[in-house]
């Protein structure tokens, strides 16, 4: 009955899953994170939460995903009558992540296409970003680009498209990654961010930096949106889940950790050693680093290849999103995946308007003090995500069992993590979840500040 895609080869997943799992929110997010929470004590950290609890819930997305073979909604319901809605909510999530996601890709492509045509001294003007951000037309144009430029991959399909995509894109963002990095290390007063990066100071731990480095391990590790599941059911069922769910974890804390040695050290250097210069938040890769490239040697090269890198990384993360939904509609309404894919890239472009338009000439349209982007944001990553896999923790702990899970992983590995497995799934999971959704919550009402 199911002659669903494949990926032709357990190295064509793992490239794929990674793409998705390295993003944005790796070269973006990451970094700022890092910054704001005491630098090697964030990374510790989040390394900590990457090879917990984020290694069972990407193990249990991936092995529905293969046992069904079906994209979120049908896995749940396959098994579980009862239970399709878990799956209905990672699709959500996807669905709405997408749009806004493509409004950010869109100013990286931006970053790229004025680094490329010498436009570099115009970048590191202060009002440079605000300008282009607050603009009504050309976000969208680029938001637009962004879109096509991802649905020209899914449009091909598993292998043609989104496999033979990963297979080349990926290696490429390794490789300009250590280049970036190798070259930030060489810049006078470098080495000060290179220690604050990674050595931990204990005396800044705080629980919101333990909380903020739990949301970026989800979003990080694209967990509790469905494309985990979907990607997990184009796997073969004998390629061994828990050694592809190590190296998917590598690579992203692998790029997140370069990302940090791209940007930390680079913006000590810049700033003679201040820490406040880090402090720029989501402005830190938009509007701080272009100064920071404007004072080097080869700013235009190494800024063109630093936002081609970042523009990879999106770029995949973006096709996988797509593809959840893709394979979403695909499944639930019967439609070619042509089709599928054609509808949705309609709807995320319309969608990724408001996203872009809050910026400037909407942005009296607030909610909760949120711009529209901010508001996705916050519903998608810091409401449905912690309530979709906190849902998932629950269903596979206390309703199917978590042996349904383990004997699919033991058809292909040994699974030696076993035990850490079925701790976190049952008990340790669910409660870090139900902490961070509550804090974001308390934090968007302005209760506590994160
Ligand atoms: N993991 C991606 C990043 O770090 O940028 C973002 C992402 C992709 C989140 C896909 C969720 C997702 F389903």
């Amino acid at each position: 009955m199911n002659n669903r895609s494949e990926f032709s080869s357990k190295l064509g997943f793992v490239l794929a899953a990674a793409g998705s799992a390295v993003g944005l929110g790796n070269i973006w997010r990451f970094p700022y994170l890092a910054a704001k929470y005491g630098g090697g004590l964030f990374l510790l950290i989040y390394i900590f939460f990457v090879v917990t609890f984020g290694f069972a819930i990407m193990m249990v997305e991936i092995a529905i995903g293969r046992k069904t073979k079906l994209s979120p909604i049908g896995a749940y319901k396959a098994l579980h009558t009862k239970y399709s809605f878990i799956g209905i909510i990672a699709s959500l999530v996807a669905f709405l992540i997408l749009p806004y996601y493509s409004v950010i890709g869109g100013w990286v492509i931006k970053y790229f296409v004025t680094f490329l045509t010498g436009g570099q001294a115009a970048t590191a003007n202060d009002t440079f970003f605000v300008t282009f951000i607050t603009s009504p037309l050309q976000p969208v144009l680029w938001q637009i680009v962004f879109v096509l430029a991802t649905l020209a991959v899914v449009w091909r399909g598993v292998k043609d498209g989104i496999e033979k995509a990963s297979k080349i894109l990926m290696p490429m963002l390794v490789v300009l990654s250590v280049g970036v990095a190798l070259y930030a290390l060489t810049l006078p007063g470098a080495f000060e961010g290179v220690k604050y990066f990674l050595i931990p100071d204990f005396s800044r731990f705080s629980v919101q930096a333990v909380l903020a480095a739990l949301g970026q391990m989800f979003y990080s590790l694209s967990l509790a949106m469905g494309v985990m599941i979907t990607y997990g059911s184009y796997l073969n069922k004998d390629d061994d889940l828990e050694k592809s769910v190590k190296q998917i974890e590598f690579f992203d804390a692998g790029i997140a950790i370069l990302a940090g040695f791209m940007i930390i050290p680079a913006v000590f250097a810049f700033s003679g050693g201040d820490e406040a210069a880090l402090n720029a938040g989501p402005g830190l890769m938009f509007v701080t680093l272009p100064k920071v490239f404007d004072t080097m040697g080869m700013s235009a090269l190494v800024g063109g290849i630093f936002f081609l890198l970042v523009l990879f990384a999106a770029l995949t993360s973006a096709i996988s999103l797509m593809e959840a939904v893709v394979s979403t509609v695909c499944d639930q309404f019967k439609f070619s995946r042509k089709k599928s894919a054609l509808i949705v890239a309609f709807t995320a472009i319309i969608l990724g308007i408001p996203s872009s338009l809050g910026n400037g000439i909407w942005s009296h349209f607030t909610v909760m003090n949120m711009a529209f982007l901010d508001l996705m944001d916050f519903i998608t990553n810091a409401v449905l995500m912690p309530i979709g896999a906190l849902l998932t923790c629950i269903f596979i702990g206390y309703v199917i069992g978590v042996d349904a899970i383990v004997d699919e992983v033991k058809k292909s590995s040994q699974f030696k993590r076993e035990k850490v497995f079925r701790i976190m799934i049952k008990y340790v999971a669910p409660i870090c979840i139900i902490a961070i959704l509550i804090s974001s919550v308390l934090s968007a009402f302005g209760i506590i500040v994160l």
